[in-house]
This record gives C-alpha cells, sequence and structure tokens, in this order.
C-alpha cells in the first residue's frame, strides 16, 4: 500500500505492493487494492481538512522514479545545479555570520532586489519595505496569502490543471475552492468558463502564467477575462509567476500590468525556477500594503523569515539579472534546445505533445498513444524507466481529465539522451498494449 505512505509507514511497505497501488488519494483510491482496514489506519490521524488530498503524486512519483530506478522526468526539479555566482554568494553569507533570523518580511536587500526585479518582469513599481514578503518558497507565498485573507466559507477559484498545493491551502484556510476545468488540447481560458465560477462569495482566484502543467502563456484576451471578472466581483488575483522568465513563445507579461489590477493583484514568485535551485525555497508575494498586512499576518507564524544567507544571495542573483541580461539569455537558451529535444523524443515515439509557451513541461497525450488513462500510461512508462506525473493529479479528483502525462524536461543532456534511448527500446503501441 505504499501510496498511502506517511512517515514510518513507507518502510514497512513490501516491494511488491509498490507500484501497484500507486495513486491515491487518501479516502479515494485510484486504482486496484487501496481500500479496506489498512486504508483506515493510514489515514486515521489526518485532519478533514486534508483528507481528501492523501500524499502529493509528486512524492509518490519520486519514490517509485527511486523504486523502478528510473529516469525522474516527472518532478519538477532540474538534475543540475543553479549558477555558481550564486552560490558562492550563499557561502560568502554563511562566511560573514548572516546565520540567524531575519526581518520576518525579508532582509532589506532582499526586499529592495525583489521590488527591482518585479518592476521589470512585472512592470509595476512596489515599495520594498511595504508590498513586498519574503517567503519559503511561492509554496509558502500561497499559503499565506490565502491564510491571511480567508475567512471560513470564502470561495477562490482555481483553473483546473492547477499546481497541488493551490486546493490545500484553500482548504486550509477555511475556503471552499471553486475549480473550473480547461479543456485540453487548447486550454483557453474563456468568459464562459469562468463566469459560471464566480459570486459574491468569491474571494480571490488563483491565475498560473506561464502554467503548470500545460506550458501555456495565457494571452492578454485571456488574463483580460480574468482581469474583468475580478474587478466585477470585486475578487483578489493570487497571480503565480514562478515560470516568468522559463518562456520561448514571448516574454511574460503579468496580469498586474493590466489597466486597474495592480490593486488587486498579489504576484507571487520564486527564485527556484529562475536560478534553478528549487530547494532553498525562496519565494515572494509583492501585493498593495493592505493585502501584504494580510500576508505577513500569516507569514509571521508559518516560518517567521526565509533562509537569512540564502536570501543574501537571492538579492544578489535577483541584482545581477536587472543589471545584466546574459544570464537570462543562456537560461532561455538553454530551455529552448531542452525543450526541442523532448519535443523530438516524444513525438519521435508517438506521443502527440501539447508545444508549451513557457515553464520547463510538456504535456503528451496518453490516450492517443493508446494507453487506457494517464494514470496505466505513468505506471507503465515509470516500470520501463522514465517517471512523468499523471496530469489528472493536477484536477479536481471527482472531475479528472486522464488524458495528459507532464514530462520534466529541466534535465541534463545526458539525462535526456538517456530518457530519449529508454522510450526508443521499446515502441510505445505495446507498452500500452501490455499495459492494460
Ligand atoms: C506553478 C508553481 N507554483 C509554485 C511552485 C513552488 O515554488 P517554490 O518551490 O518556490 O515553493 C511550483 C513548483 O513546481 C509551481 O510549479
Amino acid at each position: 500500500m505504499a501510496g498511502l505512505a506517511t512517515g514510518a509507514a513507507v518502510t514497512s511497505v513490501s516491494s511488491q505492493s509498490v507500484g501497484k497501488d500507486v495513486y491515491l488519494r487518501a479516502n479515494r483510491p485510484i486504482g486496484p487494492g487501496t481500500s479496506g482496514p489498512i486504508l483506515d489506519i493510514m489515514t486515521k490521524h489526518i485532519s478533514d481538512r486534508l483528507a481528501p488530498f492523501g500524499e502529493s503524486i509528486f512524492s509518490t512519483m519520486s519514490r517509485l522514479a527511486v523504486e523502478y530506478k528510473a529516469i525522474n522526468l516527472g518532478q519538477g526539479f532540474p538534475d543540475f545545479d543553479g549558477p555558481n555566482f550564486v552560490k558562492e554568494a550563499a557561502k560568502r553569507a554563511i562566511e560573514e555570520g548572516f546565520g540567524q533570523y531575519s526581518r520576518a518580511f525579508g532582509l532589506p536587500e532582499t526586499n529592495r532586489a525583489i521590488a527591482r526585479s518585479v518592476a521589470l518582469t512585472a512592470g509595476f513599481s512596489a515599495d520594498p519595505d511595504r508590498e513586498v514578503t519574503v517567503t519559503a518558497g511561492c509554496t509558502e507565498a500561497v499559503a499565506a496569502t490565502l491564510l491571511g485573507l480567508l475567512n471560513p466559507g470564502d470561495e477562490v477559484v482555481i483553473v483546473d490543471p492547477s499546481y497541488d498545493s493551490y486546493a490545500a491551502c484553500v482548504a486550509m484556510s477555511g475556503g471552499i475552492s471553486r475549480r473550473v476545468r480547461l479543456e485540453g488540447p487548447d486550454f483557453r481560458i474563456t468568459d464562459a468558463l469562468l463566469r459560471p465560477a464566480f459570486s459574491t462569495r468569491t474571494r480571490a482566484i488563483l491565475f498560473n502564467s506561464p502554467h503548470n502543467p500545460t506550458g501555456r502563456m495565457f494571452d492578454d484576451d485571456e488574463a483580460g477575462v480574468v482581469a474583468r471578472l475580478a474587478k466585477e466581483f470585486d475578487a483578489l488575483v493570487l497571480s503565480d509567476e514562478v515560470y516568468d522568465q522559463i518562456t520561448y513563445a514571448r516574454p511574460h507579461r503579468s496580469i498586474a500590468s493590466l489597466d486597474g489590477m495592480r490593486e488587486r493583484t498579489i504576484v507571487l514568485g520564486s527564485l527556484g525556477k529562475t536560478f534553478s535551485f528549487t530547494g532553498w525555497k525562496i519565494g515572494w508575494a509583492v501585493a498593495p500594503e493592505s493585502i501584504t498586512r494580510a500576508i505577513r499576518g500569516a507569514h509571521q507564524f508559518l516560518t517567521f523569515c526565509a533562509p537569512t544567507p540564502l536570501q543574501r544571495a537571492a538579492a544578489e542573483a535577483l541584482n545581477t539579472i536587472c543589471e545584466d541580461d546574459r544570464y537570462l539569455i543562456d537560461l532561455r537558451r538553454d530551455y529552448s534546445d531542452r525543450r526541442a529535444f523532448m519535443l523530438e523524443t516524444l513525438e519521435g515515439v508517438g506521443f502527440r505533445c501539447i508545444h508549451p509557451e513557457g515553464s520547463y513541461f510538456i504535456l503528451a497525450d496518453a490516450l492517443g498513444a493508446g494507453f487506457s488513462d494517464d494514470v496505466t500510461a505513468a505506471k507503465s512508462l515509470v516500470k520501463a524507466g522514465i517517471a512523468t506525473i499523471p496530469a489528472s493529479a493536477f484536477y479536481d479528483q471527482d472531475n479528472p481529465d486522464r488524458r495528459w502525462l507532464r514530462f520534466a524536461f529541466c534535465k541534463r543532456e545526458e539525462t535526456m539522451r538517456e530518457a530519449r534511448r529508454r522510450l526508443n527500446a521499446q515502441p510505445l503501441s505495446l507498452l500500452a498494449k501490455s499495459a492494460h
């Protein structure tokens, strides 16, 4: 019953059972053999708020990747290190004694550097001391914002497929998710789709562009739909822009830069994606002062402050890209090459793919390749040595789209070459046939 894993329970799982019962949401088993007493034991301490979420699919797939010695194209972290100049800055900060708590909402120089980079990427000026909060990754920024803003029963619109922490954080905050489902392969936002989810109870919408997992960069028409509805229903926009620098189609444009949106938008960002240091967990929330006060109200009791020496290094990293765009040019060129290589690999073996406009993810059509659904495809591929994420994990579990597999291409060339070799080793149609 590996998929139920919480804490020590994982160690008692027999290896035969791993891989069978993988894709679980507690109380909502997906796949065979996952109900009954073991499920009850494993979930009995989880609060009602969190019970529907179970173990994150990312942990599950990473564990399976190890189990099957698979190449991990599942979880979205680079298998290469970030730039030396940022590492050196962190080392220096440690050597220089920046080892204690910092100001709760961020080291002054870090807040300044974030405001500076937001001025360039999101196109508005923010007061570093009143409008910027440094957090433990964007994940904490989302949590602190929702915990700081929501009252019980407040509704939050979530656009599916969505990053898995959104709905969990709404639930932890006592809010109610109103989930809207975008339809592939276009995944376009329209007024007709979003409007029914809005009401007088709507407090906020979570908007993510460039988008994980589809790779969409929502255009001005689509952002305009969100902006109009937010204004009409007096809702806030949590704009998750962690992939703002990883773009192929055109430069990122923040929804905060649209007319009248600055005062109702919280821009959420992360050092992890742009600088390939996902484990550093430095993120931020940038919002008007009154909203920032609410965010900080929660942040002070969640983490109090982000790691001080890494904040120092983050300041140096962000100041550098504000002064010199060579790092970003190289980053985009490298990701464009990886994107092309992975598309060629996947399309070469017969997957129909969504070509991402931004982010480092590709969705591939599992049904089109002959699999019965994304979970079956992911199970089959992990056994063949390639770990992916079944994109149904990004949907409301009552209403998943079971078509898509997500491949992460934030990987070294040799990793991607080995992935290509393994994918080429057996025809996809055979894998699909044997998976039934
Ligand atoms: C859309 C999105 N938001 C937020 C995060 C988390 O960012 P961080 O690592 O800074 O917490 C991720 C990470 O994959 C993501 O894809």
